[in-house]
């Protein structure tokens, strides 16, 4: 069996910073990408945020060959399994493409694998068999010394929101570019406009405990897009909020997206998931059985 836990002890920046080693010239990755599409409203209302609503895979899964569609994908999944080493099958066969810019429900009872499938894409679990390629990197093959240049691909959001208690949401925002050497004069600024795109401004100097947990959510929404991800992932971010606090937070995804950036989110929620008529991918017995554009929670058919 290949293994099943990640060989690496890179943690996830957005996650538990703890002080990995990255490159510092990651931090200018994202002025130095060439940008090919025509200049987007967003970009007006996030003018320091460059990679939003552009950039493109540039390396691509060299072990089969591409499919048209893939071109502008984010994510594909081909032909993926995950079993635990205690032999527990989470994930059969699954085959997924999100396109840049699509919006994702991921949907289904306890247990039925979405976040095994979100582990994968995180890096936090290899996949038993198949592939899985985040931007055009296939996750299985990449060196252990490029683990954290993807991770900042992605930002990640939780049910539980993992800030930091002694830090301030400014600091709990700051720290993830801290520790993946950014410059501190490009700290501040950075902080600063995503502080304000989530609506924190005024509570920057607070620490969680003196936050709402809609706050709480909101400042970890800011910290996984302070690297200009190509995706938010998020697994359940509502689950631990009442419904009203719930689609504020879904509400701020929604105009993240709007802004260009892709959007892949487990959640529980049907009242959203059913208002919102997304893509709606429903995983049962960690198989694909539903993956449909402008779906609701429940099959309707
Ligand atoms: N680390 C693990 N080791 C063994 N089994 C696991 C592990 N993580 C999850 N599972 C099992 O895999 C299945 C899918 O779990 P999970 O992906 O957490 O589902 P969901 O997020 O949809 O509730 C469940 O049966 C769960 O008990
Ligand atoms: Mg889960």
């Amino acid at each position: 069996m290949l293994p099943c836990r990640t060989p690496t002890t890179e943690p996830h920046v957005n996650v538990a910073p703890n002080g990995a080693a990255a490159s510092p010239a990651a931090a200018t990755r994202a002025a130095a990408t060439p940008v090919k599409e025509p200049p987007s409203p967003a970009r007006s209302l996030l003018d320091r945020l460059p990679r939003l609503a552009n950039g493109r895979a540039t390396e691509r899964s060299r072990s089969r060959p591409r499919l048209a569609h893939e071109d502008r994908a984010v994510v594909v999944l081909h032909d993926v399994s995950k079993t635990y080493p205690n032999g527990k099958v989470a994930l059969r066969e699954v085959d997924l493409i999100v396109p840049e810019g699509d919006f994702v429900f991921l949907v289904g009872p306890s247990g039925a694998g979405k976040s095994t499938l979100i582990k994968l894409l995180i890096r936090d679990e290899l996949a038993s068999r198949g592939e899985v390629v985040l931007d055009g990197e296939d996750l299985a093959r990449l060196a252990r010394r490029h683990v954290a240049r993807v991770r900042r691909k992605i930002g990640i959001v939780f049910q539980d929101f993992k800030l930091l208690p002694t830090k301030t949401v400014w600091e709990n925002v700051a720290f993830a570019l801290e520790v993946t050497g950014t410059p501190r004069r490009r700290i501040k600024p950075n902080v600063d406009r995503v502080l304000a795109l989530v609506g924190l401004t005024a509570q920057a100097r607070q620490t969680p405990a003196q936050l709402s947990g809609g706050e709480q959510q909101r400042t970890a929404i800011a910290r996984a897009l302070v690297h200009d991800p190509r995706i938010i992932i998020a697994d359940e971010p509502t689950g631990n909020l009442d419904p009203l606090i719930s689609w504020e937070i879904i509400q701020l995804l929604l105009r993240i997206n709007e802004l260009g950036v892709t959007v892949f989110m487990a959640t529980h929620n049907a009242e959203v998931v059913t208002a919102l008529r997304k893509r709606v991918v429903a995983l049962e017995e960690g198989r694909i059985i539903r993956d449909e554009v402008g779906g609701a929670y429940h099959r309707e058919d």
